[in-house]
């Protein structure tokens, strides 16, 4: 399988294609700092027994639409095609309302809702054509329930799922699956918003991957449209 991941350069995205590139699968990984998408590149193709598999980069800022039309266009060509695009870059910022600058929120909106939208835009066309695909949203628990101190980005994560849930009813005749993922707390470097307190109790990236792996294993005629992925404890407090 061909599977393009944003945000593949920390954090989840980069558990996701550890997950993905174990399964044997071609990845094209996108993100800002093209150095780290290279180091895993070579990761991967280190591990691989067959040589098989493709494993290509873009380094791009997806709030830019013609930059980011440009680096999927360019991984599509380099893995020949695609099957999935897994958008789960973003950012977070957790601040009151009246300490959020509009700087910060610009990039809330313009990384997790705009930079989502370019790269479904530049990857739908062939998708429509082969009539075959999968769209896997990230958003966020606080996609679903109110995040105090948050409201910002649980707007941009509710939109994703507002988005995700309505272009599975437009893409849904192509075949092309799309699904929505909410995940609780995941631990992540950016997401470590005390980094002394313990960590342990929240999902690991790789869980996120093995997630995606089951979604995008379901049945042909079938699609996962929602998953909520929550750590079985609560942690500490
Ligand atoms: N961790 C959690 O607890 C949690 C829970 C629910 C949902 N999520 C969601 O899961 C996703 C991944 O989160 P994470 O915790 O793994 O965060 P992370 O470790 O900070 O990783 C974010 C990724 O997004 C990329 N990115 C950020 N801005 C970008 C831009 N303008 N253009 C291109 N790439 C950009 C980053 O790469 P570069 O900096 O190299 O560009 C990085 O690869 C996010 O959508 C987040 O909202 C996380």
């Amino acid at each position: 399988m061909k599977v393009i991941i944003t945000g593949a350069s920390a954090g989840i995205g980069a558990g996701i294609a550890r997950v993905l590139a174990g399964e044997g699968f071609s990845l094209g990984l996108l993100a800002r700092s093209g150095d780290k998408l290279r180091a895993l590149c070579e990761e991967f193709d280190r591990n691989q027994p067959d040589g098989y598999a493709v494993h290509a980069s873009a380094a791009c800022d997806l709030r830019d639409p013609q930059a980011t039309e440009t680096a999927l266009h360019a991984l599509i060509d380099r893995l020949d095609g695609v099957d999935a695009l897994i958008n789960n870059a973003g950012v977070v910022i957790r601040k009151d309302v009246w300490e959020l600058t509009l700087d910060e929120w610009r990039t809330l909106v313009e990384t997790n809702l705009c930079g989502l939208f370019y790269a479904t835009r530049a990857v739908l066309p062939t998708m429509r054509e082969q009539r075959r695909g999968h769209l896997i949203n990230v958003s966020s628990i606080s996609g679903r329930m109110p995040l105090p101190g948050g409201s910002a980005y649980a707007a941009t994560k509710y939109a994703v799922a507002g988005f995700t849930e309505s272009l599975f009813q437009e893409v849904r005749d192509f075949g092309i699956k799309a699904t929505v993922l909410f995940p609780g707390s995941v631990d992540s470097a950016s997401h470590r918003h005390d980094p002394a307190a313990d960590h342990s109790w929240k999902v690991k990236p790789e869980e996120v991957g093995l997630a995606c792996l089951d979604a995008l294993n379901t049945a042909p005629g079938t699609c996962i449209s929602r998953i909520e992925i929550r750590p079985l404890g609560r942690g500490p407090g």
